[in-house]
């Protein structure tokens, strides 16, 4: 059954899209044809959560560790990236606000160039904050804010004592937004893999046993439902 409509308007998620390569290898295929449909599926996810009115959604697509990976795998994503680069231009009808998380410097300079207009064009957009984490971890994250911090400090426009967790999360990618209310990660893993370290605080994490181009509407929706079943206590009773 569909999700009631409204159950999950204003919810901030976070998706760990893994299981593409494994997806891939069941089938006999390269691991870049897992990486394809893997695309497609992000792609149609992103839809599902502007129907559903989300506040955001945080796509974990390629982390700071993923350079590890072969020559060929890493070109592989890439080159995907920059044709969803070429597609990201929809999100300007569709009311998305999108924005980059991570270190773009070690990126082709189109896509650099890109990733800055079509944060510019769709940044005064009113719908679901559509965010794409790209050569992403939490503690590099983490690093690249505690120095912005020290320069302000060093400048003398920023006491140490001052320094509070509002400050940090100022500094961070995510500035401005807020925390995930809950972090999905679907193939079955059960860890965060340098995602979102700090936003992630308080998050519940919901794991699921479906690898990431099987990933339908259905699965949010069970995801969802499984989070509304949470008691969230924040420390409290
Ligand atoms: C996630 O799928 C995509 C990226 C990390 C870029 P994987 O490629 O990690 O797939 P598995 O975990 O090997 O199945
Ligand atoms: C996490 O998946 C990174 C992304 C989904 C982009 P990985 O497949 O890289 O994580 P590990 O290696 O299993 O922890
Ligand atoms: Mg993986």
């Amino acid at each position: 059954m569909a999700l009631e409509l409204g159950r999950a308007k204003g919810l901030s998620i976070g998706i760990i899209m893994d299981g593409n390569g494994r997806w891939a290898k069941k089938r006999g295929l390269p691991r870049t044809a897992g990486h394809t449909k893997g695309a497609e599926v992000f792609r149609d996810i992103i839809r599902y959560c502007n129907e559903l009115e989300l506040a955001s959604v945080t796509f974990y697509a390629f982390s700071t560790e993923n350079w590890s990976r072969p020559m060929e795998e890493v070109n592989g994503i890439m080159k995907l990236f920059g044709e969803y680069l070429v597609m990201a231009y929809d999100y300007q009808k569709e009311n998305n606000r999108v924005v980059f998380l991570g270190d773009r410097s070690p990126l082709p300079e189109k896509y650099q160039e890109q990733m800055n207009d079509i944060e510019q064009k769709t940044r005064a957009n009113t719908g679901t904050i559509l965010n794409v984490a790209v050569n992403y971890g939490g503690r590099q994250e983490l690093v690249h804010g505690i120095r912005i911090l020290a320069q302000r400090v060093l400048a003398g426009e920023l006491r140490p004592e001052e320094i509070n967790t509002d400050t940090v999360s100022s500094v961070l990618y995510t500035a401005g937004q807020r925390d995930p209310d809950f972090i999905l990660r679907p193939s079955g893993e059960h860890r965060l893999s340098n995602f979102m370290l700090w936003q992630a605080s308080y998050a519940e994490f919901v794991d699921m046993d479906v690898l990431w181009p099987d990933f339908t509407r259905a699965d949010l929706d069970r995801a969802i439902e499984e989070y509304n079943t949470r008691s969230r206590r924040f420390g409290g009773l």
